[in-house]
């Protein structure tokens, strides 16, 4: 007997990810880089040099399972100052080693074979091998373009005795864009008679562009019935840090902590004692983030005006859709892998976030969290298509 022969997949679909693909074949081509969503500038050396700090002075063994109290009790702070909510940073607070592995958690401590999860199609990829490996079945709205609105009428169409949990994300990957408050209540009014949680991955959180970004903190309703994530490698450019944390009611926490002891059990020490210092000293510290990744999304906008292609709205994070079909009829995993080759930037097809993408859709992704100089470069080289 062969490992291949006896081996089945729990999940046959999935490959190596297309962000995996597209960064490797932008090294290979030497191309400019705009796929893979990180930032090619340097975090905060405050930040850097409390991490060397943390590390030389001693804080290098297992924290406590939860999270280190004093990180706790700066996120506490920082959603109490942000969002007006008095969250528990003992029972309400878990850290986990970045935004992905709270989802996990959530995930598998909440889901049980045969329950149903409601995603909105296109979703982080994520999303649906992590409710396939707890047995779950992932259901999907699709959020339609060039706006990528929730429709609330075909999601109420979904709901069944066996829905589990909604997973929700704004603002959102990958189309830039924001849910209204009155998203949030048109969820709340679908699943309130229900036993029904939401866990809204919120990594994008403090940066949004125009009106203030709804958050479930700020439903008074859903909130004690929902999983927030979040992540600071969004928020202070630290993606390789990976450290993220989810906020819960305390019945939901004491679930997802019995997962996170057993995945991780802790987040790198030193990292959550840097985190910890560095949101004390400057608790104001991401309040400048949404002009900060204003200002590049103009500078590709801008630069990008005169193309030919057609810029779709972005209301947050730091991706930008394009729509290309004035270019190429190509379908868009052919497009990007043409477009690498023969402009020089690499980008993702957005089909990658759809179960079911819709036909003729021809849409990439870019990621701006570049230095202003990368930012036009690649616009020069995509506006001569
Ligand atoms: C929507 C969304 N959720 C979660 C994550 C994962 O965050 P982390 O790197 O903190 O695990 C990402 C990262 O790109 C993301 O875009």
């Amino acid at each position: 007997m062969t490992i291949s022969s006896s081996l089945t997949s729990k999940l046959p679909s999935v490959g190596t990810t297309i962000f995996t693909r597209m960064s490797a074949l932008a090294a290979e081509k030497g191309a400019i880089n705009l796929s893979q969503g990180f930032p090619d500038f340097p975090p905060d050396a405050r930040l850097l040099e409390r991490a060397s700090q943390a590390i030389l002075t001693g804080n290098n063994q297992y924290s406590p399972m939860t999270g280190l109290p004093i990180l706790r009790e700066a996120i506490a702070n920082l959603i109490a100052r942000h969002y007006d909510r008095k969250v528990s940073a003992l029972d309400e607070i878990t850290v986990t080693s970045g935004a992905s592995e709270a989802i996990f958690d959530a995930i598998a401590a909440l889901v049980h074979h045969g329950d149903e999860v409601i995603l909105f199609d296109p979703a982080y990829d994520l999303y649906e091998p992590a409710v396939t490996l707890a047995g779950g079945i992932c259901k999907r709205v699709t959020l339609a373009a060039p706006e990528f609105r929730p429709d609330w009428q075909a999601f109420s169409e979904l709901l069944t005795d066996k829905t589990r949990l909604v997973l929700i994300n704004t603002p959102h990957n990958p189309t830039g864009t924001c849910w209204k408050a009155e998203d949030l209540e048109s969820l709340w009014q679908a699943v309130a008679s229900r036993d029904i949680y939401v866990l809204s991955d919120e990594v994008y959180e403090f940066i949004h562009f125009g009106e203030s970004a709804v958050s479930i903190h700020k439903h008074s309703e859903l909130s004690k019935r929902s999983l927030v994530v979040s992540s600071f490698g969004k928020s202070f450019h630290l993606t390789g840090w990976k450290v993220g944390y989810i906020v819960a009611p305390a019945a939901l926490t004491a679930e997802l902590r019995k997962v996170h002891q057993f995945v991780s059990f802790c987040t790198a020490t030193p990292l959550q004692q840097a985190l910890a210092e560095h949101l004390l000293a400057l608790p104001e510290a991401s309040a400048g983030l949404a002009s900060f990744y204003q200002r590049k999304r103009d500078v590709l906008r801008d630069a990008l005006a005169n193309s030919r292609f057609q810029l779709l709205p972005c209301e947050g994070t730091y991706f930008q859709l394009l729509d290309y079909s004035q270019i190429s009829d190509l379908d868009d995993v052919a497009f990007c892998e043409w477009l690498v080759d023969q402009a020089g930037v690499a980008a993702i097809p957005v089909s990658v976030f759809y179960q079911q993408a819709p036909d003729n859709q021809r849409i990439i992704r870019l990621c701006f969290a570049k230095e202003e100089g990368t930012l036009l470069d690649a616009a020069k080289r995509l506006s001569q298509l």
